[in-house]
């Protein structure tokens, strides 16, 4: 059974993630060409501060930085360094977490530096769009593979080829950043345990240009595509109710953008 949360859980997951949410709106505002993905790390770190709660990345099995930034073909866990200067047409993956008094937020976002081709800019909205097309399925009664099986659905529906990355999966969270269960974003045969309101999960779909192969580079961290193409993951800490589900890490700018 997926563990559900008291009301005291929920509400510190609920700020640390509202935190987390403003975060994302704040730093994706200061991505434009010229920047290292090094900056972007000490700004995440300083609003993160400011905000209140601690960044959950950093040291998280050794993990040296506060956020990850994925450049390109780099498809999850890129390690900031001031070597890495954005330039015009890259997209980047900025993933991150707070903790807060013991609870955890996690999400990511995928935009582009500047202007980017119009194949990035769907990739970047198809993958965004999988996860919401996901939070139909996430409701209290139904089960954990329907979100897997929603994602799949809606990426294999686009037509456009795209691969779906399957060795890295959304997961619980909690008093801890990875809980159990594993949510894959591909179709599984069995349906999964059952969903229930006050489940903590987080979603997130990874999704190539190419083929869904991964490699791991020599830093030990950073997750790259086999064959090179560009990848866009985007993430949320949800919270199942008896509804549509409550989604945690969503800020200003994410809900403007709808879903
Ligand atoms: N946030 C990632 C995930 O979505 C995990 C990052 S772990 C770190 O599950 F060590 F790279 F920070
Ligand atoms: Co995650």
């Amino acid at each position: 059974m997926i563990p559900v949360r008291d009301e005291k859980a929920i509400s510190l997951m609920r700020e640390a993630n509202r935190r987390l949410g403003i975060m994302l709106d704040e730093l994706t505002d200061l991505i434009v060409p010229g920047v290292s993905t090094a900056y972007l790390n000490d700004k995440a770190e300083e609003i993160i501060e400011k905000l209140g709660g601690k960044p959950n990345f950093k040291n998280y099995e050794g993990y040296p930085a506060s956020i990850c930034a994925s450049v390109n073909d780099e498809v999850v866990h890129g390690i900031p360094s001031p070597k890495r200067i954005l330039k015009d047409g890259d997209i980047i993956s900025i993933d991150a977490g707070i903790v807060l008094d013991g609870y955890h937020s996690d999400a990511a976002r995928t935009v582009g530096v500047g202007d980017i081709s119009p194949e990035c800019e769907l990739l970047i909205k198809n993958t965004r769009a999988a996860f919401f097309a996901a939070m139909d399925a996430a409701t209290s009664g139904g089960r954990l593979y329907d979100i897997s099986g929603a994602v799949a659905s809606y990426i294999e529906g686009t037509g456009k080829g795209y691969g779906i990355v399957r060795e890295l999966t959304g997961h619980g969270i909690g008093t801890d950043m990875h809980e159990k269960p594993m949510i894959p974003n591909y179709r599984k045969r069995l349906r999964g345990p059952r969903l229930r309101a006050g489940n903590t999960l987080a979603v997130e779909p990874m999704i190539t240009m190419g083929r869904p192969d991964i490699e791991i580079l020599d830093d030990g961290w950073t997750i790259v595509t086999g064959d090179g193409s560009w990848a866009a993951h985007y993430e949320n800490t949800i919270l199942i109710t008896d509804g549509y589900p409550e989604i945690l890490s969503l800020g200003d700018k994410e809900i403007e953008m709808g879903r």
